[in-house]
């Protein structure tokens, strides 16, 4: 789909769908959407009067044009923004979502619409055209490619965006090439983390990273088992052996413009997580083939920052088996030793993520960079903690757990810091290695970041556990409108941009 900035007003331009906004508690229309009641001979104004129309978010009203107005669109779609007071990026980011699937719904190939939040929303015009993109995109994904459809939906094609003041062309146009980078950055995630686990074994992931490397231009190496043993990290060699797929470790690089500095990203990437010998009930255990939804966010960033050129070296690595119980599974009871020659007991296999993870913030610590993120979903825990609306952020830096914590908000991927005070790391010492895989059933999300932070050498270090927040589920109430149902979220990507963006203060 194209997202296009027009310059014009929005009474002469032709298109079968016109989009304008309202907010909940104004005491009189506003801005664009006036000069289009006007055009309608008040027909707005009199729906809100009549309370049939109020301005909440999420709240949409079509009207049709019936000719002979100054007003060249079929029809007009009147999407609610809430109240003033609650309005930002992600008000803007939802109100483009909506009208894009309602566009949709309608079967138009293409609409124009107001830039939300440029005017009485205080959002400047580039970040209110970055929001747009993003929702506009977003919420038109599908993850359809193995479904036959006897009544396909309409693609809308086109949506352009009318901007009255030739100044601000530029920042919006920049701000849509912005906003719709990030949008495709996360719809490669969506598409690596929807993936089901008979096609996106450890093979196809460490290749879908190398096709997006080369189309996108940054450096991928991909080493296979005999350079993951020469690696010695044991850890993922471990977790792959009970499985028939050999796995892969994956290290990305994108070299910045001018950088100062370098972040690393490492993320989970576990194919499918049956638990192993220790395994899961079969009741939802197909949403394990999400257990990768970290890597596939690494490969997303990857894909952004060198589409958005950003101004930092980014090291992207993530660890690819799925865990699996055969003869040659690795057991409860096994000890095994990473890569920096930490030794872990097995008391739950099904507590793999960290297991591999750890030879990957290893090898991270290795190169140098001056932060290292990693993104996982790591735990059960951190979804009763926390639910479906935000992640678990863990680190042993408060300034950088802040940051994040504000690209969270900006982002509108919103994370909530959980504490690692010294106590907790108690829960996972024992007598027959130097950690152990599990610390029961207590504080769970926090025992599972202290394992990882054996790992990280007291680097600087951030922990994303995105276990609630990398898919959405049909029971789980309303979502945000650019989330789908039932699919991947391609979290991290978007939150990652706004973070490095703070990070590197520019
Ligand atoms: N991949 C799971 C965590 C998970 C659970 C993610 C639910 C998303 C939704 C992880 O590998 C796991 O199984 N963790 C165990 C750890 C336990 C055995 C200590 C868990 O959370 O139950
Ligand atoms: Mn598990
Ligand atoms: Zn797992």
């Amino acid at each position: 789909m194209e997202l296009v900035v027009e310059q014009g007003s929005l009474a002469d331009v032709a298109t079968p769908l016109l989009v304008v906004n309202l907010f909940e508690d104004v005491p009189a229309l506003g801005g664009a959407t006036a000069a289009v009641d006007v055009a309608l001979g008040g027909l707005i104004g009199r729906i809100r009067e009549s309370g049939e129309l109020r301005g909440k978010a999420g709240e949409m009203v079509v009207l049709h044009n019936p000719g002979g107005l100054a007003l060249r669109a079929e029809r007009v779609l009147v999407v609610g923004l809430g109240r003033r007071d609650d309005f930002g990026a992600e008000t803007a980011r939802r109100a483009a979502a909506n009208a894009a699937r309602k566009a949709r719904d309608l079967r138009v190939r293409e609409y124009a619409t107001v830039l939300h939040g440029a005017g009485a929303g205080d959002l400047q015009p580039g970040e209110a055209a970055e929001a747009l993109a993003e929702g506009t995109l977003l919420a038109l994904y599908r993850y359809d490619q193995f479904k036959h459809d006897d009544d396909p939906p309409q693609a809308v094609e086109r949506a352009a965006v009318i901007e009255r003041d030739p100044e601000r062309i530029e920042r919006v146009r920049a701000g849509l090439t912005a906003g719709t980078a990030m949008a495709e950055a996360t719809m490669t995630a969506r598409d690596l983390a929807q993936g089901q686990a008979n096609l996106v074994t450890p093979e196809y992931l460490a290749n879908q990273a190398k096709v997006v490397a080369e189309r996108y231009g940054f450096d991928c190496q991909v080493y296979d088992l005999d350079g993951i043993r020469e690696l010695r990290l044991g850890g993922l060699l471990a977790v792959n052996q009970g499985s028939a797929n050999p796995a892969r470790f994956v290290v990305m690089r994108y070299q910045a413009p001018r950088a100062e500095k370098t972040l690393a990203v490492v993320g989970k990437g576990i194919t499918f997580d049956s638990g192993g010998i220790s395994i899961k009930p079969a009741e939802n255990m197909h949403h394990m083939r999400h257990d990768k939804s970290g890597a596939a966010a690494v490969v997303g960033f990857m894909q952004v920052a060198k589409a958005l050129a950003l101004p930092v070296n980014v090291l992207g690595i993530f660890a690819a088996t799925d865990n699996l119980p055969s003869g040659s599974a690795y057991r409860p009871g096994d000890v095994i030793r990473a890569r920096n020659g930490v030794t872990m007991e097995i008391l739950n296999t099904d507590a793999e993520g960290r297991v591999v993870l750890s030879d990957a913030l290893v090898y991270a610590g290795e190169q140098g960079p001056d932060l290292i993120v990693d993104l996982a979903t790591l735990t059960g825990a951190c979804v009763v903690a926390l639910g479906h609306h935000a992640s678990g952020l863990f680190g042993n830096d408060d300034a950088l757990v802040d940051l994040m914590r504000r690209a969270g908000e900006a982002s509108g991927e919103r994370v909530w810091p959980l504490p690692l005070w010294p106590e907790y790391d108690q829960h996972i010492k024992g007598p027959m290695a130097d950690v152990r895989n599990t610390g029961g059933r207590a504080a769970g999300a926090i025992t599972a970041a202290w394992f990882l932070a054996h790992f990280v050498d007291g680097k600087p270090w951030l922990h994303l556990d995105i276990a609630g927040t990398a898919w959405t589920e049909g029971s789980w109430g309303e979502l945000p409108p650019y989330l789908v149902k039932e699919t991947a979220t391609g979290v991290g990507v978007r939150l990652l941009v706004h973070f490095t963006r703070l990070w590197a203060g520019r």
